[in-house]
């Protein structure tokens, strides 16, 4: 995190985010910022707990611990975990897609992106019959709709077929469709959940070009869950990497991409391969940081990250007497913090094989491939778990004074 940089330089904060279903901790003591005017990723194998915090943003779901701040261009903060659901589009300006694509797929390209507007116009139309008596005031707020959802599909390449039904688009253009329909609200963070999923490489390219061209002409930051790893390192500012909800990796695409806590969790190898296949796959940088011991950054004490040391994880929560273990095996970023750290214990670091400098920059290739094919979800809850636990600060604690 950059201490230099003020609230204001964020366009989201979350701090210490946690939801748990029933036993299941879907999220545990999440902490990231995304910068305002950068395309921040969020990314993970499936069952991480992506689209959970995206739910926890959108007023979905309301968290079981954390703060989530958005802060405005204007200087208004909303505190959006607060906010009753429906405001948080309309008075914090968020945004999303979801997962699966959800357009009116009996209305046409144009409609689908005037209906998006509705709030604008029925307030045009004094929420009365003004509309049908073609009031002034509602032609021209009429008007302006149009022109807007106009140029978002031409932004969207899609001009050509705006009175197309949207269910006859391709899946790419139903996606950048989807994108077009939330600009219409003039967001100022959007939030995209895996929007190159099932696309092919083409469609992957157009959206690429139309992010960055939201990015660079809109002013629009955009959280976006992507397991797509062309677009997450061809686009992306920063890049967070979540496995089984909790944040493993935090940091510019070049460095999480070498990061071993993420390619092993990418790569979902058994237990005993983990020190193997970091061996093969990583380049000089990864060696490097498995022979210098854990990164501080991810260490046990930083809120950041609880992914670092002990192979088995718990999360204690003393006000409610609750526990949750995630037994050994859970995580393959535990079992690389727990190796790392037994490595820089060593008296003297022993020579790795000449045969590891030889596969060098291998990972980001093997990252790609595995991406979509990812572990089995959800944390195990109650597992074996034998002493070394590390507890989480009570809620009170973390909660901070803000109102
Ligand atoms: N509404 C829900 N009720 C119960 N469990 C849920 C719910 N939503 C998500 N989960 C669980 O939370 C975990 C994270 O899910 P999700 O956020 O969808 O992961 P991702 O988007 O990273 O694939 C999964 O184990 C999932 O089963
Ligand atoms: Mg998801």
């Amino acid at each position: 995190m950059d201490v230099q940089a003020s609230q204001s330089d964020f366009i989201l904060q979350v701090e210490h985010l946690s939801m748990k279903f029933g036993g299941l901790v879907a999220i545990g003591d999440l902490s990231f910022q995304a910068r305002r005017g950068e395309i921040t990723a969020l990314i993970g194998p499936n069952g991480a707990g992506k689209t959970t915090v995206f739910n926890c943003i959108t007023g979905f779901y309301k968290p079981t611990e954390g703060m989530i701040t958005l802060n405005k261009r204007d200087g208004s903060t909303y505190l959006l975990e607060r906010l009753p659901n429906h405001e948080i589009p309309a008075r914090a300006n968020v945004a999303r897609t979801f997962q699966n694509i959800r357009l009116f797929s009996g209305m046409t390209l144009l409609e689908n992106l005037l209906v998006a507007q509705h709030n604008k116009l029925m307030k045009a139309s004094g929420y009365t019959f003004l509309g049908l008596f073609g009031f002034p005031s509602y032609r021209q707020a009429s008007a302006e709709s149009i022109e807007l959802a106009r140029h978002w599909l031409e932004k969207a390449d899609l001009v050509d077929r705006a009175d197309d039904p949207a269910g006859d688009l391709p899946y790419g253009a139903q996606r950048r469709l989807e994108i077009a329909r939330a600009m219409c609200t003039g967001p100022e963070l959007l939030c995209l959940d895996e929007p190159a999923a099932g696309l092919n490489p083409k469609e992957s390219a157009s959206l690429n070009q139309l992010l960055n061209d939201i990015k660079n002409n809109t002013g629009t930051s955009i959280l976006l869950i992507e397991h797509d790893m062309s677009v997450v390192m061809q686009i992306s500012d920063h890049v967070v990497v979540l496995e089984y909800g909790r944040k493993i990796s935090d940091g510019n695409p070049q460095s999480v991409r070498t990061d071993p806590r993420v390619i092993a969790a990418y790569l979902g190898v058994d237990d005993e391969e983990v020190e193997t296949v970091l061996t093969e796959v990583g380049d000089e940088d990864v060696i490097e940081q498995l022979d210098t011991g854990p990164d501080s950054a991810h260490g046990p004490g930083n809120s950041a990250s609880m992914m670092a040391g002990p192979v088995s994880d718990s999360v204690e929560h003393a006000d409610e007497g609750e526990r949750v273990t995630v037994s050994k095996g859970a995580s393959k970023a535990a079992q690389v913090d727990a190796r790392a750290a037994s490595v820089a214990s060593k008296p003297t670091a022993a020579a790795k094989p000449a045969a590891k400098r030889s596969t060098a920059k291998a990972a980001p290739k093997k990252m790609a491939a595995k991406a979509p094919a990812a572990k089995a979800p959800a944390a195990k809850a109650g597992g074996a778990s034998k002493g070394k636990e590390a507890s989480a600060k009570p809620a009170a604690d973390k909660r901070g004074g803000r109102k």
